[in-house]
């Protein structure tokens, strides 16, 4: 039996961070983690290979659709699956190394095992119960399923069984266009597939400004996937390699079904607060089976701390490292914060798709005054250059302060450009800042400066 100052439950962003957080501020730390390697859903089966395949596929797509426009002549690259899965592995066995080796550095000990709570102040591990001060629970989520759909990770899968497929699908459906689905079902509508999206909603990408969610639905369907939109999967039925979907309009109560050879599953994702022994623990839920925390990410129990997927608010990541730094610095005595106004999202297709603050929806909503201000990267020469001048900015801004609110970006390398955003908004600019500051010509930057000088006297270049 060891005793720490801090055990953190689940080596995911959340946990990792938190734990490296808390050693560098001095504090004796431990995580426990029961998979073979480090870094939870999101460098195992989640964010890093999603995007390593997400990478290989555009090289192939830029090689199909533009070397030849450029004078590169190469025959066409044809697809080597098992090569391209082993690329994907590499990068997660880096990034799953890197971890271990920080881990090192900081001297945290990696309890290895499932760990469960028997009581405030001990962490069982197998057969060896710890000792800690405090423990945050950081254990992640798992992928929810829909009644009458049966996983089986070979035929219908989630995002886990479709970055390990035995083979690419000539046709896939995937239930749902949130995040998962989309992206994943880029990766093998680039690979080939016929892939066809069906949403319960009217629209692709709940929550996301709807602007944005139709330019982002046209683009996707010119790259040629197909969209059901308005549509409830009522079952999937599998008969052997192969499965049929079943949906029924919502509008008018018909149903269709369409059979393929894979069926990925991307209706959101559920708490996985399994064997941690929270109701016996008298740790209190939520009623969508997430662990209540307060403004301090403390549970009803003493000592017991909670942060990231397993909590209400937005299964993000970088919402969970954050709220790691956050828990850390306060039980080392700091003022730990996570400004939840300012957390950027980001779809990682082709063109990226990247949002954070408020979208016109909500303004409209709250009954705020606002004002657009939008710049297409049709009018950015470096992305005319690069063949990338699909989509657009979009800033959203205080009518009366001019004080920025939120902003929406549909284009080439967007999960990057939002940052500069991201931080005015820390600052609480205002547009006229952003227009103000001198941008690197030329640069896809350029476009978010244009947008925000659309807010003033005009954009230039529009
Ligand atoms: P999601 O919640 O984003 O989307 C699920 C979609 O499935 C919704 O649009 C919903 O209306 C639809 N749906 C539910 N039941 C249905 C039915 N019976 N028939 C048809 N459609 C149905 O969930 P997703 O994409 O699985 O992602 C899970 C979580 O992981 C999300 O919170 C997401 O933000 C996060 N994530 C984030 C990524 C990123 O930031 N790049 C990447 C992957 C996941």
């Amino acid at each position: 039996m060891a005793s720490y100052d801090l055990i953190v439950i689940g080596a995911g962003p959340g946990g990792y961070v938190c734990a490296i957080k808390a050693a560098q501020l001095g504090l004796k730390t431990a995580v426990v983690e029961g998979r073979e390697t480090l870094g939870g859903t999101c460098l195992n089966v989640g964010c890093i290979p999603s995007k390593a395949l997400l990478h290989a596929t555009h090289a192939l797509h830029e090689a199909e659709h533009n070397f030849a426009k450029m004078g590169l002549k190469a025959e066409t690259p044809t697809v080597d699956w098992d090569q391209m899965l082993a690329y994907k592995r590499d990068s997660v066995g880096q990034n799953t190394g890197g971890i271990e080796f920080l881990f090192k550095k900081n001297k945290i000990d990696w309890l290895k095992g499932w760990g469960s709570i028997p009581e405030a102040g001990k962490v069982k591990v197998g057969d060896e119960t710890h000792e800690a001060k405090h423990i945050v629970i950081a254990s992640g989520s798992v992928p929810s399923s829909i009644p009458n759909v049966e996983i089986d990770e070979k035929v219908v899968v989630t995002s886990t069984g479709a970055l390990e497929l035995g083979r690419i699908p000539e046709k896939m459906v995937v239930i749902g266009a949130g995040v998962i689905g989309l992206e994943l079902g880029s990766v093998y509508r680039r690979l080939g597939s016929e892939v066809t999206v069906v949403e319960y909603l009217d629209a692709i990408t709940p929550g996301m400004d709807a602007e944005v969610a139709r330019n982002f639905q046209k683009i996707l369907t010119k790259q040629g996937l197909k969209f059901v939109l308005g549509s409830a999967v009522q079952g999937v039925a599998v008969e052997g390699e192969k499965a049929t979907v079943t949906w029924k309009s919502r509008k008018d109560d018909s149903e269709e079904s369409l059979t393929a050879d894979c069926v990925l599953v991307a209706t959101g994702r559920k708490p996985y607060v399994e064997g941690l022994g929270l109701e016996e623990l008298g740790v209190e839920m939520t009623d969508r089976g997430q662990i209540k925390i307060d403004d301090h990410f403390k549970t009803s129990v003493d000592g017991v701390y909670a942060i990231g997927d397993a909590v209400p608010g937005l299964m993000l990541a970088h919402k969970a490292e954050d709220e790691g730094v956050a828990i850390a610095e306060i039980l080392a005595g700091q003022k730990g914060h996570v400004n939840y106004e300012v957390i950027p999202g980001v779809v990682y297709t082709h063109p990226e798709v990247a949002t954070v603050g408020k979208t016109e929806e909500q303004l409209k909503e709250e009954g705020r005054g606002y004002k657009v201000g939008k710049f297409p990267f049709l009018g950015n020469a470096r992305a005319k250059a690069n063949f990338s001048a699909e989509g657009f900015v979009k800033i959203l801004a205080d009518k009366k302060t001019d004080r920025i609110l939120g902003a929406h970006i549909i284009g080439p390398m967007a999960g990057d450009l939002i940052h500069e955003v991201c931080v005015a908004m820390e600052f609480g600019a205002a547009a006229e800042d952003l227009a103000r500051t001198c941008h690197a010509h030329p640069t896809y930057s350029e476009g978010v400066r244009e947008a925000a000088l659309a807010l003033g006297d005009g954009a230039i270049h529009a």
